[in-house]
Order: C-alpha cells, then structure tokens, then sequence
C-alpha cells in the first residue's frame, strides 16, 4: 500500500479574513460542504492507501481529529510539530516515522489547500508514478500551466518523455514574473503539483545529500517523540534545531533523481481569493447572503449569518465580510493580502 501523509501545519494568510492562524484555511470549507482536508484526506480513503499520517501544529490538532471524526478515517498518527518550520522538516519527519517500520515504504505527500475534483483521475496519475517511484525516483506531478504564476514550481521536462513517469531535467521553485513568463513561452515546463511520490529511505537518502543540517534536529525530534492522547508530539528541544525551510528549496531543486506524471486533470492551489474566484468559474462569485448589481469579475461572500453584502457596479473587487473583519480588495492585488495581515500582525 501507498502511505499518504497530509501536510496541514500552514495558516495560509493569503486568505485573510476567512483563514486565520487560530483556524487556517484547510480547514474551511471554502468550496463545497466538506473542507479542504477532509478532501485531501478523502482522495487517498481508497483501495491501494493505507490510513493517513497527518502532519500538523499544535493549535490545530483538535480540529484535525474532529474532521477526521465527521469523515470516518482513523489516521495512522497525527504528528505534532512544535513549531512550524516549513514543508521539509515536516516531510523528513514523517520520512522517518514511515521508514522505522518499513524503509522501502512510498509515501504519498499530500498538501491539503488543494482542489482536484476528479479523485479517480488524480489517483490513477499516483498510479502511473508508482513504478518509478518504487525504482528509487522522487516523482512529482505536473500541471500543464497557462499563465506565468510565480507562486509555483516549475518543472523542467528532459526531451524524449514517452509515457507514465518521466525523467526531469530540472526544478525551478517560485520564480520571478521575468522567468516565469520565459519558462511559460518556452513550453517545455509543468506547474510543481506540491504532490510527491517516493520512497522513505529515497527521500531519506535526498535529505542526507542535499541538505544534511536538518537531518540531526529532525531525527533528534522523532526519536524523542511523546505519544499524547491520540497524538505524537515531536520534541521541542531538537525540532528547535531545524530551520524553516521548504522541500522544493530543500530537496527538489537539487535532486537528480526526479520524475514527474503530467496530470490533466483540474487542480488549483487555493492559496489566495483570485485562485478561488478562478476555481468557482470566475464572472462574479458570491457565497452567503451577497446582493449583486451589475458587477462583473468579482469574488463577495458574505462569512456571517444574518449580514447582508452587497455590491453593486463593482469590477474586479474581492470583498469578504466576517463578524470581526472586513475585506476589500483589487482582485489582481490577491497576493498583498499577506501585507495587510503583516501589518495586522505587527500592530498587534
Ligand atoms: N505540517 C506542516 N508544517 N505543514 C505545512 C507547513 C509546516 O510548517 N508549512 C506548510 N505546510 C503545508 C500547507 O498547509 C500546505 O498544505 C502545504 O504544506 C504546502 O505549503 P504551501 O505553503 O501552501 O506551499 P506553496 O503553495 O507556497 O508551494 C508548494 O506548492 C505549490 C503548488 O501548490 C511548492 O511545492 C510549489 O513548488 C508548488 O508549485
Ligand atoms: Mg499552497
């Protein structure tokens, strides 16, 4: 069976008001009546996966066995970071729990602030990957782009491709509007899905070649691990050691083992209101109780019961209102988003 281990330790600020740090946005349920990771969950609840391993911060961990709960999935763990430190250290973590009992085990990496509607085809694309993935390759998953997204990945495809599981040329993570748009021209490149496939003791080995400082503080954590209730507490003295590092910047744009799976199916990372006004078929966007007028290419929801929104000859606006906070903003400008809530955090 495939190990899936579900990242859900960020708090996703570009989504302010609606995630918070005390209630991220995985949690949410932004599209539909279930949320975001208890879709990335129920994607994986299926023939060929053993029962998750989430990995999470401590503010959020009962949040995460009620979701669990209202599902019916009983996880394998859920892991608890005494701080967060980014998707590498929370990866190696989880490499290292699966490996003590099975080295070879592969692991699925799931984050859980995704859209991919279409489950089956997004599990027959683990599928494809698994042979590589079994021959020691880190594979990832390829989105098709269509707009110079600097807030992504970018794989570099070798020549040649075939069918299934490709070898890579290259990973560029998150690169500048000027690289981006040239990558995008260039067409020989896939989105980074965020979604990896490989064995424990592959990425072990990654880790151990590409960046090596993490491996003591991490190991150190997970051997000192408390069980807590139904949880497992990494120790807080040796996690302090390890830095705040993703595992694009860790591992992926280093290794020379990668393979990617082109998937064609939807998917979208819901980082941000304009990702979620795209994902809901753009035009205007409303959710709760929204009165609009003549507006076009806007994204309202009104968050609290009882309070009306309305809107009215409004282009491109973004407008999200909660009991304690209100949101208004040029939809193009979704990513300052983050400013506001740094402003917000810096006065306290
Ligand atoms: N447990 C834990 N601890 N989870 C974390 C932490 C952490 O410290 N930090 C982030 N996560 C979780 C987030 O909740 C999310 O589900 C997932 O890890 C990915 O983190 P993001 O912060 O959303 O990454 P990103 O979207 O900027 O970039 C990644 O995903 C893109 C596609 O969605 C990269 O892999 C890109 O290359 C990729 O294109
Ligand atoms: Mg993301």
């Amino acid at each position: 069976d495939i190990h899936p281990v579900i990242l859900c330790g960020g708090s996703g600020t570009r989504l302010w008001p609606l995630s918070r740090r005390s209630r991220p946005k995985q949690f949410a349920d932004l599209l539909g009546d279930e949320t975001l990771f208890q879709a990335s969950i129920r994607r994986v609840a299926a023939k060929g996966f053993a029962a998750p391993m989430v990995v999470t911060a401590d503010d959020y961990r009962f949040v995460v066995t009620e979701q669990l709960d209202e599902i019916g999935v009983t996880p394998r763990a859920v892991v608890i970071e005494p701080a967060a430190r980014n998707t590498a250290p929370a990866i190696l973590a989880a490499a290292r729990l699966v490996a003590a009992r099975d080295p070879e085990a592969v692991m699925l990496v799931l984050p859980s602030d995704h859209a991919i509607p279409d489950a089956a085809a997004f599990r027959a694309a683990v599928a494809e990957g698994l042979a590589a993935a079994r021959d020691g390759r880190l594979v990832t998953f390829g989105i098709r782009p269509d707009r110079p997204e600097t807030g992504y990945g970018y794989l570099e495809l070798a020549p040649g491709g075939g069918d299934g599981a490709q070898p890579l040329r290259g990973f560029v993570e998150k690169p500048d509007a000027e690289r981006a748009a040239v990558m995008l021209a260039e067409g020989h490149y896939l989105w980074n899905a965020g979604i990896f496939l490989f064995r424990a003791d592959a990425v072990l080995a990654a880790f151990a070649a590409h960046c090596p400082d993490l491996v003591e503080p991490v190991a150190g954590a997970v051997d000192a691990a408390e069980p807590d209730l139904s949880f497992l507490r990494l120790d807080a003295a040796a996690w302090s050691g390890a830095r705040d590092i993703s595992i694009d910047h860790a591992v992926m744009e280093k290794a020379e083992n990668l393979s990617v799976v082109p998937f064609a199916g939807a998917w979208s990372d819901l980082g941000d209101w304009q990702a979620l006004w795209r994902v809901d078929g753009g035009g205007t966007v409303t959710h709760g109780d929204v009165v609009a007028i003549d507006c076009a290419g806007s994204l309202l929801r009104a968050e609290r019961e009882g309070q009306v929104l309305v809107g009215i000859g409004l282009t491109d606006i973004v407008a999200v209102s909660m009991g304690d906070a209100v949101l208004i903003a040029d939809r193009n400008r979704a990513q300052d988003v983050k400013l506001a809530v740094d402003r917000l955090k810096a006065e306290g």
